[in-house]
């Protein structure tokens, strides 16, 4: 991004806002993306309501100092996700300093934004602490300064209602900012963001069929981060859970040999799945594109500033569908409402405004009944969502192709805890993953249907992919659940091999580091507490010691590890017979670890029960091991982690250890046991990975 005559200077953005005559500026701050789109969508709202256009920038490619010049005429929007622990996001770090640096001074020569005009719409989730954090400091901030609001600030629960509190929150916000910069509704005008062509002639070779960074086919290497996920070479995959058990639990180890990826124990890894051939497919007859999935299309921006082409280009119709866009997630009110006007007939279209416009009948049937965008458009014009989806059964609507790219978000990562050291294996990633498939609940307008979770379910296809002979997978039975269940087909493959390589498949995936980490000196005790899938960042700390281990008993003799804190995992699953993960191979760290290490199994459904016939859970025995827990934090200035269940599990895990600390100061659990939680908090010393 350059100055528009090649001079100027890049990073500033009044000078481009000016040059472009753009009356507003968008800065995002995004880990994963999500509040890229979010700055994406205002932007286009702006322009279709109003016809203001807008500068849309990655606050890291910009300078801050002449924040104070936006012309008065102007306005800046702030759409800031909160990420882990209450921190902005990698590209926001110099934006939030800037802001909260008293001694950071602007243009003006001063720390003061008087009379900036400023809309906040915050990205966070409820269930962390600092609930949006980040949009609340911005706002602070810039009140401090003397800047303006406009409306009120936004905050979206990513938890629950993102979408939701979004739409809740923008037409108060419209109308405000439409009076703060004297605009009236129905100066724009629907104008498309792409051009799609159907390409006749292209070389088989440059068109994209999965490969997620333009990077994969100009053959221009570069590091492999969230912007260019490595195709990673399954080593082994394999199940977990015992036979006879009603669930999945796929362990997938992913080659990362020679890809100049490193990681450390705690970490997480981005997988990049691709949607159902049977969401595909049923969206490509919705389209009325399934005949022509694989022409060959270039997509062009028609405007770079406010709409990027979201994947890489020339590729073909059901590539996006399958690898480059969301098809799989619960269809969101607002597309609905777009959607309406390519309706195939006055019913179709009326359910589609129905939907959109009534928020009850949207949550009874789209949201309880788990739909997605394909099955809602089947739904509307009569369609049978159970079939599998053809031409023949499905009604084709005349959506163009521009406005599914403009209004479906790209396909996201799903992040895993890694579950293995780099220390016992530094060439590969292990992942610990449960198979998400639940049956919709009971729905009068809506069949019931089968729900699959997206990345769990690609990589039980990509275990199946693996250790199957047979090319290509076509489907396969699940063996779970009700008979005659098939799991749809995820195989991984791009029409032509983009994610496998002769007989190996490959799944994408980039690092994301994390803070979760043990404490260096090892004489520091450590509590883990992580049941079901949660064990799997501590089955990499656990292994991180047992490789310490062997290096110190090496160099210093058999009575190396005497002086080593004690290192406690509380574990918790459902049956020692059935879904123990990792079973086999906790005796072997146990003893290696010299009896430091100890871990404590709650079997939540076989005896022993509690004396009430309850379940006995992890932190059950965390109160029974109460002495030494206590000890050990107080004493020992122990570290405790917790990963698993973000809402029952991590909170009541900490209501007792607030019992346990406030007992053992003398106190209660409320206040001194509360108090000391904090502390531990504040101080690092008790950690997160959770889940929901
Ligand atoms: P349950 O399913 O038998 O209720 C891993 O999922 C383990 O965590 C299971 O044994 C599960 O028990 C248990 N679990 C469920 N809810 C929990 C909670 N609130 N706290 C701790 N463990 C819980």
């Amino acid at each position: 991004s350059k100055g528009a005559n090649g001079h100027g200077n890049p990073r500033d953005f009044v000078a481009k806002m000016k040059e472009g005559k753009k009356r507003l500026v968008i800065f995002y701050g995004s880990q994963t993306g999500t509040a890229e789109e979010y700055a994406i969508r205002i932007a286009k709202e702006a322009k279709s309501k109003f016809g203001l256009t807008s500068l849309v920038c990655d606050p890291e490619e910009y300078d801050f100092e002449n924040l104070d010049q936006v012309p008065e005429d102007c306005a800046v929007i702030f759409v800031m996700a909160t990420y882990g622990e209450g921190e902005p996001t990698d590209n926001s770090v110099t934006l939030m300093e800037n802001l909260k640096d008293k001694s950071f001074e602007f243009s003006n020569g001063e720390h003061k934004l008087e009379g900036l005009k400023y809309v906040v719409f915050g990205l966070g989730n409820r269930t962390y602490e600092h609930y949006n954090a980040i949009a609340r400091i911005v706002d602070q901030e810039l009140t401090e300064m003397g800047a303006v609001r406009i409306g009120e600030r936004g905050e979206g629960d990513d938890d629950r209602s993102m979408e939701e509190d979004y739409l809740a929150w923008k037409d108060a916000m419209w109308d405000a900012l439409a009076k703060d910069m004297n605009v009236e509704e129905g100066q724009g005008g629907d104008t498309p963001d792409f051009v799609v062509t159907v390409l006749d002639e292209h070389p088989e070779e440059k068109v994209y069929l999965g490969e997620l960074s333009a990077r994969a086919l100009t053959k221009t290497k570069g590091i492999h981060d969230a912007k260019n996920p490595y195709p990673a070479p399954i080593a082994v995959a394999r199940e977990l859970f015992e036979k006879g058990a009603d669930r999945n639990c796929v362990h997938i180890e992913l080659n990362i040999e020679g890809s100049g990826i490193t990681y450390q124990h705690g970490d997480h890894v981005g997988v990049w799945p691709s949607n159902p051939l049977t969401e595909v497919d049923r969206l490509l007859c919705a389209l009325g594109l399934f005949d022509k999935k694989d022409a060959v299309i270039g997509i062009e921006s028609l405007d770079p500033a406010l709409a990027k082409v979201p994947f890489p280009v020339p590729t073909t119709y059901a590539t996006v569908l399958r690898h480059y866009i969301d098809i799989s997630a619960l269809a969101g009110r607002q597309i609905l409402g777009v959607l309406s006007k390519f309706a195939p007939s006055p019913a179709a279209e009326a359910f589609l405004k129905n939907l959109n416009t009534n928020k009850e009948e949207y949550a009874k049937v789209v949201a309880d009944g788990c739909l997605k965008l394909g099955e809602v458009l089947q739904l509307a014009a009569g369609n049978d969502l159970k079939a599998t989806p053809t031409t023949a059964n499905t009604t084709p609507w005349s959506i163009p192709f521009d406005i599914v790219i403009s209004n479906i978000p790209r396909l996201q990562p799903r992040y895993y805890s890694i579950s293995s050291s780099p220390k016992l294996h530094p060439g590969s990633i292990h992942v610990t993953a449960v198979v998400l498939r639940y049956q919709s609940v009971h729905n009068p307008h809506v069949p019931e249907r089968w729900i699959y979770g997206i990345g769990s379910n690609f990589l039980m296809n990509v275990k199946l992919a693996h250790n199957s002979e047979d090319e290509p997978l076509i489907s396969e039975p699940s063996g779970l659940g009700e008979p005659g269940v098939i799991t749809p087909n995820y195989s991984i493959e791009g029409p032509r091999g983009a994610h496998k390589e002769g007989k190996t498949y490959k799944v994408p995936v980039h690092v994301r580091r994390s803070t979760f980490r043990l404490p260096t000196n090892p004489k520091t005790p450590v509590i883990m507490v992580g049941p079901g899938t949660g064990v799997a960042p501590f089955r990499g700390f656990v292994q991180e010691r047992v490789a310490l281990a062997r290096r110190s008993i090496d160099k210093n003799g058999p009575d190396a590890l005497a002086d080593w804190g004690r290192i406690s995992l509380f574990y918790g699953c459902r049956k020692s017979t059935e879904d123990f993960l990792y079973q086999d191979e906790w005796p072997q760290y146990e003893s290696e670890l010299k009896g430091k290490f100890k871990i404590h199994c709650a079997f939540s459904r076989e005896p022993p029960y509690k004396p009430d016939g309850g379940k006995i859970y992890v932190q059950d025995l965390i109160w029974e091991d109460r002495k030494n827990i206590a000890d050990m934090i107080l004493t020992g200035k122990g570290y405790v982690y917790v990963c698993g269940d973000a809402k029952a599990m991590s909170k009541q895990v900490e209501e007792t250890l607030c019992r346990i600390l406030g007992e053992a100061k003398g106190g209660t659990a409320e206040v001194e046991g509360a108090a000391e939680v904090k502390l531990l908090k504040e101080r690092s010393r008790l950690m997160l990975d959770v889940w929901s």
